[in-house]
């Protein structure tokens, strides 16, 4: 798989389906590389790496920290790197935050949760060079003003606002869109209404492509699995007999054998 590109990704929409997946360190990135077209250094890493409740602690120290692993690990991958909370509450903020990211990390684009209010913040980057992926719908940023995290697109109304923010994300100059927690017909229905890529997590299969956050997808995460979530491997069960193994070996004293001996 070649790397991709704003141009290449775009040309995608209506013709290849695109695949996300979220890696938080460079050995994990390193097993991505090649083999997806994105990678998003999302600031789920505050939940699934950090163990933090939600992701509005995460800092942008942290999300740089992280964004720099995963660039050294995936080299041949387009990288994305998600604003943490409070990082682009405004264009100067924003710009500022961004210009960090771009300079101190090798990510190819920056991922900013908000529709059309966030407009203004979206054009002051992309105006400045920075490329911008939106994320509209469920937003977990949003997770304590919405007192919790709520599906969206469940009526006409919530369907054309939706719309209206992927109109106007689009419009800033944001390269793709994620549309999160959305009613699949709805999300089908902002696909059709853009002309950038549109990658749907929760959100139908009508969309552009598809993103999963890795400890979902490869069964890393055991204390809840979202309705949306495949699991295409049993990641925890794997570790656990890894380890009793292990435990097994040391315990018997048949690990360290001789030929794993100086
Ligand atoms: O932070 C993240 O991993 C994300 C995905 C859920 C899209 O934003």
């Amino acid at each position: 798989m070649s790397k991709q590109t704003i141009t290449s990704l775009q040309k995608s929409k209506n013709n290849t389906k695109l695949v996300m997946v979220t890696a938080y360190d460079a050995l994990f990135a390193k097993l991505l590389d090649n083999n997806v077209d994105m990678i998003l250094v999302g600031d789920s890493l505050n939940m699934s790496f950090a163990g933090e409740e939600d992701t509005l602690s995460a800092t942008l120290d942290q999300m740089i920290y992280h964004t720099k692993a995963v660039c050294a690990g995936a080299p041949n991958t387009f990288i994305v790197c998600d604003m943490p909370f409070g990082t682009y509450t405004d264009e100067t903020i924003a710009l500022k935050s961004a210009v960090e990211v771009y300079q101190k990390t090798k990510a190819a684009a920056v991922k900013i949760e908000g529709g059309a209010s966030k407009a203004p913040v979206i054009k002051a980057l992309t105006s400045n060079s920075i490329a911008v992926m939106g994320h509209i719908g469920l937003m977990p940023q949003f997770v304590r003003s919405e007192g919790g995290y709520k599906v969206k697109g469940k009526d006409e109304q919530n369907t054309l606002q939706l719309i209206n923010d992927a109109k106007a994300v689009e419009a800033a100059g944001a390269f793709a869109i994620v549309v999160e927690g959305v009613k699949a017909e709805a999300a089908a229905q902002i696909t059709a209404a853009v002309n950038i890529p549109v990658i749907g997590i929760g959100a139908g299969k009508d969309v552009d492509g598809q993103v999963l956050v890795w400890s979902d997808m490869f069964g890393f995460f055991e204390d809840f699995k979202p309705k949306f979530v495949r699991q295409y491997l049993n990641g925890a069960e794997l570790i656990k007999n890894g380890l009793s193994e292990f435990n097994k070996n040391v315990k018997d004293g048949s690990f360290p054998c001789e030929a794993e001996m100086y």
